[in-house]
């Protein structure tokens, strides 16, 4: 027996193009990081074993860089969901560009850039805001501290708790993903007949079934988006 959808609730599942636009590289883009470097050498299990010290520099490069974007205004209009609908972010980034913007219910599937763990115990999170972390810097049981993110080959986190809400959602906005890392693309399908689903990015290799495709940039259409439903309209037609 399927759940009943929620009118009232509305889910964004977001990707590094809602924060494009804050400054902050994407992925797979013309100038995405993984042009600028190895996913083998800074992102897999096997890159901390080989070399922990160039994976924590990356990260530490990442969130200095972080530290000095704000939110955009896509972040801004989704935030504003919240003055009508129960509305739920699921987001696949790393930045807090989302909370800085003043959602206040944001799930993170590939980890946060603002917090480490403990290399040993998954469990062992503590918030470093935009800190470094170096070698030699240790959690409450003496491992060396990690980066809390989720690298290529590792569980990805909270993904029954974002495909449950995916099935009750009377809306579906989809920003800036590229739908290319798996199982976080196949949470789409979750999305039930009877709900409005919309894709927002630059560029789509194929529409989710289902979904409306509306190409253009966060800033622009997540606001028109945003402003449609706040006023009890319909965006996908
Ligand atoms: N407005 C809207 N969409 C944009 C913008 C923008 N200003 N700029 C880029 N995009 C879109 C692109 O069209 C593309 O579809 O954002 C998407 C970026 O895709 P990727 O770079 O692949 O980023 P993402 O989908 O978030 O990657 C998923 O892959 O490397 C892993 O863990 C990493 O979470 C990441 C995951």
């Amino acid at each position: 027996m399927k759940p009943p959808i929620d009118k009232n609730k509305v889910v964004v599942l977001t990707g590094a193009g809602v924060s494009a636009e804050s400054g902050i590289p994407t992925f797979r883009d013309a100038d995405g990081l993984w042009n600028n470097y190895s996913i083998q050498q800074v992102a897999t299990p096997g890159a901390w074993k080989a070399n922990p010290e160039l994976v924590l520099d990356f990260y530490n490069e990442r969130r200095r860089q972080i530290a000095d974007c704000a939110p955009n205004k896509a972040h801004i209009a989704i935030a504003k969901l919240q003055e009508k609908y129960n509305t739920i972010v699921i987001t696949q980034n790393i930045d807090d560009l989302h909370e800085r913007a003043g959602s206040n219910q944001v799930i993170h599937v590939h980890g946060e850039i603002t917090k480490a763990r403990s290399e040993s115990d998954i469990k062992d999170v503590v918030s470093i805001g935009y800190k470094d972390i170096n070698l030699g810097d240790c959690s409450a049981d003496g491992q060396q501290l990690r980066p809390h993110i989720v690298w290529f080959g590792e569980t990805v986190l909270n993904y029954n708790l974002a495909r449950e809400h995916l099935k009750t959602a009377g809306k579906v906005l989809v920003v800036g993903t590229s739908l290319s890392v798996f199982p976080v693309a196949n949470l789409l399908k979750k999305a039930r007949y009877g709900a409005e689903k919309i894709i927002v990015a630059l560029d789509i290799e194929k529409r989710p079934y289902g979904y409306r495709f509306i190409r253009g940039k966060a800033t622009e259409m997540v606001s028109y988006i945003s402003c449609r439903w706040l006023e009890g309209m319909r965006a996908d037609e």
